[in-house]
Order: structure tokens, then sequence, then C-alpha cells
């Protein structure tokens, strides 16, 4: 029964909306890059890195993700970064995804945009052309560094907009509420980009409700911790708010202390609009499929869930309406 259902979830095609592109950078091609450009890294093998992999929470990740993010250097290291990814996708049936990037955490180690950008974006373009994957790009600002980085960070992109769909607001989220990034997320809103922002993560519903109110956003990143509160449980499914909920990084981040406790089942039963994301897949265990198997196993999702899981991150994406009813009926017709 549940390997009828981990093959349907495998065949359907599906958006993947949250993924960090430097989390998916996996031990072997950190190695691999720390070497091409004679980065010292603490690891001596595969081993070690998978070793060091064991998170408490949501920081002991990001001190090593910043720390593997180090040996992306040139536009080389970020293209083969994102085909790496691109392939995932192809051979896991996403055909659409929209991606991260942490344009501060190259800056700050003076990466200038124009690597980061021309690396990503020609891989972009080579997967539209060889694999039919579409793409879209948002530019996370970290929430750990205050407002004005995030706002220099928004003017230093202006020359690549026209590559740019939204932005968004990540890293630590405790102690970083969303209302402390208004501005930045008003100007980028004038800019005519789209907004996303992590909240509900680790964070209270309180950082939900900033995010909604304060930062008027598109969707919601995670969103778990919604369901601690029923008005806004309630507010999200009546604005059919899209959350894109990443099943693995809750477990190996301790959001959810086991994966029978995980809340998909549960917020698509509720009437929420929910996705199944990867994160950082090369962190967390695995890519969209793995997450599907994942939940599959543990929280006795049906035939319809999947469905809805599939349809909800096409319905979720920025795609056009009439290119999202396009995969819709791709959908229905294999229903
Ligand atoms: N949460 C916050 N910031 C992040 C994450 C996450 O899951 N992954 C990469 N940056
Ligand atoms: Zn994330």
């Amino acid at each position: 029964m549940t390997a009828a259902l981990k093959q349907l979830a495998a065949q359907l095609p599906k958006a993947e909306l949250h993924i960090h592109i430097e989390g998916s950078l996996e031990p072997g091609m950190m190695l691999e890059l720390a070497r091409r450009n004679g980065i010292k890294l603490p690891y001596a093998d595969i081993n070690d890195i998978i070793n060091a992999y064991n998170f408490n929470c949501l920081q002991d990740f990001l001190d090593l993700y910043y720390q593997g993010m180090s040996v992306l250097q040139t536009e080389q290291d970020f293209h083969d970064l994102t085909w790496a990814y691109l392939l995932r996708c192809h051979q896991q049936n996403v055909v659409h995804c929209e991606i991260f990037f942490d344009p501060q955490g190259h800056t700050e180690r003076g990466i200038a945009f124009e690597i980061f950008m021309n690396g990503i974006c020609s891989a972009l373009n080579k997967a539209e052309k060889e694999l039919a994957i579409t793409s879209k790009l948002i530019m996370c600002f970290l929430r750990h560094l205050d407002e004005q980085s995030a706002l220099s960070t928004l003017q230093a992109a202006e020359p690549y907009l026209d590559l740019l769909t939204g932005i968004g607001l990540d890293s630590s989220e405790l102690g970083h509420p969303p209302r402390s990034f208004c501005k930045v997320f008003a100007r980028a809103a004038e800019l005519g980009l789209k907004r996303v922002a992590h909240a509900g993560e680790e964070g209270p519903p309180e950082y939900v409700y900033e995010a909604l109110d304060l930062l008027r956003v598109d969707r919601i990143d995670h969103g778990n911790r919604s369901l601690e509160d029923t008005v806004l449980v309630q507010r999200l499914v009546t604005a059919r708010m899209s959350l894109t909920v990443c099943p693995q990084s809750n477990l190996r981040l301790a959001v959810v202390k086991d994966m029978s406790d995980h809340p998909i089942r549960k917020m698509l039963d509720l009437g929420l609009n929910a996705c199944i994301n990867s994160d950082d897949p090369a962190y967390f265990g695995g890519y969209m499929n793995e997450n599907f198997d994942a939940v599959i196993d543990a929280t006795g999702l049906t035939r319809d869930h999947i469905f809805q899981l599939v349809s909800n991150s096409f319905k979720s994406s920025f795609l056009t309406q009439t290119e999202i009813q396009t995969h819709l009926d791709h959908i229905d017709a294999m229903r």
C-alpha cells in the first residue's frame, strides 16, 4: 500500500518551492570544491561530514551550513552546485522549482554578486532547455544580520532584478522577528518582487502574524507553529495562504520529535494549503521524493492527500494562472 503511494508521489509532476541552493551542496561536492579552491575544511572524508550532521536545533545546522558554503568561490562552482540539484529534480519529476539563495553568505566572504548570479542562472537556463525544468529565483536575507545589511543587499541586487522573482527571509529565527524587516520588504514590494518569509519553524505563531501583517508575504515558509493558534489557522485557511513544509528538515532540526508526529496530514485535513519540500536536501537526508516517502511511511497519507500536496505545490508557485492550470491538468490526467 505505502509502496504504491510512494510510486505515485515519485511519478507525479511536482513543484519545489522551498529549497536553499546552498543546502543542496552534497558532502562529495563540498570536498571536491574545497580541493579545487584550496580551502581547508575540518573534515578528512565524506564520513566525517556525515557524522557532523547531528543537529539539535536550527542554529546547529546553520553553523555547518555557513561553513559548508565557504567552498563556493567561482561562477563554475555555483553552476555545478545548481546543475547537480536540477539533475535530481529531473530524476524525481520536479518540473518547476523556486530556488532560494543567500547572497549575504557570499558577499560577506568577498564573492561578488555577478559570480553567484551568473553561475546559478546559467544552470537554470540550461535546465530549461535541456531538462524542460522551469524555475524562479528568490533572494533571501539573513535575519541574524540587521535590516541595513538587507537594504544594502537589495540595492546591490538592482542590476539583477530581471532575474529575481522574489525575496525571502531565512537563518536564525528566534530573536530575529519579521517586524525587524518591514522597510526592506516594503522596498521589495515597490520593486514588484514577491515576498516570502520563514516563520513558525522555531519561532512562535506571533512571527507568522508579523510575516502576514507587517511583511505582507505571499507565502509562509514552514509555518508549523501556526497550528498552536486556532484563530491563525482559520485565517491561513481562509486566505488560502501557502505553507512550504519540509518534513525531513523538521525531523533533523527537532521541530518534530518523530516523523509520526509530523503535522502534514493534519494541516491538509484542516484545509491548509501545504506542500512538501526538501529545504536543505544534502543536510537533511533527501530530496523531494525522499520527503514524500518519509511522510507516507509515518503519517498515513492517502492517495487523495498525495494529489492534494502536488496540486498545492503548483497552486502556490509564482507561475502564471495559465501555466499552473496546465500542470494541474497533467496531474488530473493521472488520477
Ligand atoms: N531555516 C532557516 N534558515 C535556513 C534554513 C531553514 O530551514 N535552511 C537554510 N537556511
Ligand atoms: Zn528553509
